[in-house]
């Protein structure tokens, strides 16, 4: 059964502490939270300060996506703020492998994100570095966005990678994940799930979080 990550960016700001309260009684083992700059994103989300109020709130492991130029910066302010994992864009690092040694020396687990047009073959000289690699299934930015289909071949690439190389990185698929595409992203091999709209626009959020854990 995959890890169902929550998305954050979908949640209502407003309610927050009911949508904390929400997750934290779920079968949602992660809560996924996005961190934006406006530069390598064309949108700007929050930082370690919400990061920071969410850790307080929960248990469940904090999966945070950073999609911003020169995160090796921000790493020891995510860190403070109680992040159980961070990822980094491929895209995004000039020195991806010092980078991944940054956040592992800090003691949390580390993670490389790759964009839609970011072959999976770009990975070999890093994957045994890594705990997670995420798969954008969309262009990140925004929640909602529709899944891009090509992405289950790609994780199905990475599956193949991973399993030749004995290695137990965690295949993490983010964008537009829903009822319809997890159980063949599951099949295809992946092992966390990010659901934003999916989980928050559901009548009932905890019972759509069981139902893609089904996948
Ligand atoms: C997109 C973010 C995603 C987003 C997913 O840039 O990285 O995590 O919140 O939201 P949905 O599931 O609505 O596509
Ligand atoms: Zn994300």
């Amino acid at each position: 059964m995959p890890i169902i990550a929550p998305s954050l960016l979908s949640a209502n700001f407003l309610q927050l502490q009911q949508d904390c309260d929400m997750l934290n009684s779920s079968e949602a083992a992660w809560w996924h939270l996005d961190v934006m700059d406006g530069r390598f994103v064309p949108n700007i989300s929050y930082g370690p300060m919400i990061v920071k109020f969410i850790r307080s709130t929960t248990k469940k492991f904090c999966d945070v996506h950073l999609m911003i130029e020169a995160p090796e910066n921000f790493v020891d302010a995510f860190v403070a703020a109680g992040a159980d994992q961070l990822t980094v864009h491929w895209e995004a690092c000039i020195h991806l492998h010092r980078t991944i040694q940054q956040i592992k020396n800090c003691g949390i687990k580390a993670g490389v994100a790759i964009n839609p047009h970011t072959p999976v073959h770009f990975l070999k000289d890093i994957i045994s570095e890594v705990d997670t690699v995420l798969v954008m299934s969309v262009n990140p930015g925004f929640g909602g966005q529709l899944f891009l289909p090509q992405t289950i071949n790609k994780v199905a690439e990475l599956r193949q990678m991973i399993t030749s190389q004995q290695l137990t990185t965690l295949i993490e698929v983010d964008g537009g994940v829903n009822t319809d595409n997890a159980k063949q992203l599951v099949a295809a091999g992946a092992d966390v799930l990010v659901a934003g709209n999916t989980v928050f626009a559901a009548a009932d959020p905890k019972a759509m979080i069981a139902q893609l854990r089904f996948s």
